[in-house]
This record gives structure tokens, C-alpha cells and sequence, in this order.
């Protein structure tokens, strides 16, 4: 199984900062293996868009895995147990892409990673996402971990006040993005997607973001 996750010869690692690590393509030969596992949980809990507490849609289409789940909705951001739309617990955080995340972040120097929530991102052509810190979680000692799949995106990368000029670079199928410590806070976001289409997903770009919400 650990053959699934070790670095490709052509996977690269970038150290973009204090706690800010990417792995080029780390994931490109496990995509197939880790984007099958996500089918039947979208099966039960499909993308929708979730809301600003005043009403405006945001962009991406999302859906959750783990103990918890972020929503946004007229109360506002949080992370719930339940999936809102059907009542149920969200689905369960496929063990395949659990061990990835933990041993992506154990590689990027963050060991004990236990992540509870995994927010999954659909960004459509033309979908996008503005500067925002993380900070709905209660653990901020834990990383973020970022997957991305399909079509690429320049990811905006700030600092830890919103008039940081953010850093632009790309992230594409298969890398893997790690930010914790003294970067865990930082301000980041994505471009609008080009269009195109990815032998895997389509026309669209996926993110899975693995945190610990509790
Ligand atoms: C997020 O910040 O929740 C998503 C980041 C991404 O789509 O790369
Ligand atoms: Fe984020």
C-alpha cells in the first residue's frame, strides 16, 4: 500500500516558506486509486454550494468526509457532525486518503497529524476562491493538507494579514500542499479555473483540504 504514496522519480519537493511545503505530483500514480475512493461518499453526500452568512453562493462546490464536515450557511462558517442537506452523519474519511494526508505531513515535518474533517472542493471552469484564512478549526498546532486533482490553478499564497501581497504559483494534478506552524494561519486562495478538460476529472479542478476541525 505505502508503494502508492512514495515519491514519483519526477515528484519534487519545494520548500516555500517556514511550514509551507508542496510535493510536486506526489500523488499522480495513486489519483486513480484515491479519486475512486471518493465516489461512493459523493454518492451520499453530493456537492452543493454552500453560502456567506448573507446569502451569496460561493463559487466552488463542496462536500465533506470525516467526524466533521465544514458548512457555510446564514449562521455563518463552522463544522457540523451532520451533512445539513440530508441529516446524516457525513461520510466516513476513506482510510486510503486518511494515511496519505498523515504521511504527507509527517514528511513535511508535521508528525501526529490526526486529521477529523476533510472539506472537498469542486471548482468548475471559472470557479474560484478569495484570500481567507483557515480558522474555523480549534487546533491550530495541527497542518492543513491539500490535495489537488484535475484541471490546474495559481494558487494565491499570503501572508498572516489579509494586505499581504499574495505569492502566485501553480498547483496541478497530483501535488500535494502542506502548511502548518508558524504558516498556519496564512491567508490563501485560488485563481479562477481556465478551461480545459483532465483525462481524470474533466473540466473541472479538485481540492481536498484535510484539517483538524476538533
Ligand atoms: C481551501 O482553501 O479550502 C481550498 C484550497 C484549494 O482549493 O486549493
Ligand atoms: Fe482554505
Amino acid at each position: 500500500m505505502s508503494d502508492l504514496f512514495s515519491p514519483l522519480p519526477c515528484a519534487e519537493r519545494v520548500d516555500l516558506g517556514v511550514g509551507v511545503v508542496l510535493f510536486r505530483k506526489r500523488l499522480q500514480d495513486a489519483a486513480p486509486s484515491l479519486l475512486a475512493a471518493l465516489q461512493p461518499l459523493l454518492a451520499r453526500a453530493p456537492f452543493r454550494h454552500m453560502t456567506t452568512q448573507r446569502g451569496f453562493a460561493l463559487s466552488a462546490a463542496m462536500t465533506n468526509c470525516g467526524v466533521l464536515g465544514w458548512i457555510g450557511d446564514h449562521r455563518g462558517y463552522r463544522y457540523t457532525p451532520h451533512d445539513p442537506q440530508s441529516g446524516y452523519p457525513w461520510p466516513a474519511m476513506p482510510e486510503i486518503l486518511r494515511s496519505a494526508a498523515i504521511q504527507a505531513a509527517d514528511d513535511a515535518g508535521f508528525a501526529d497529524f490526526s486529521p477529523d474533517a476533510c472539506l472537498i472542493n469542486h471548482y468548475a471552469v471559472g470557479a474560484r476562491m478569495g484570500l481567507h484564512q483557515d480558522k474555523d478549526e480549534a487546533d491550530f498546532s495541527q497542518p492543513i493538507v491539500s490535495f489537488s486533482f484535475g484541471l490546474p490553478t495559481l494558487f494565491l499564497w499570503g501572508g498572516l494579514a489579509r494586505r499581504d501581497k499574495p505569492q502566485k504559483f501553480p498547483l496541478e494534478h497530483g501535488d500535494v500542499l502542506v502548511w502548518g506552524g508558524p504558516a498556519r494561519l496564512c491567508f490563501h486562495g485560488v485563481s479562477p479555473i481556465k478551461e480545459g478538460a483532465h483525462p481524470l476529472t474533466g473540466a473541472c479542478r479538485l481540492n481536498l483540504t484535510f484539517r483538524r476541525a476538533a
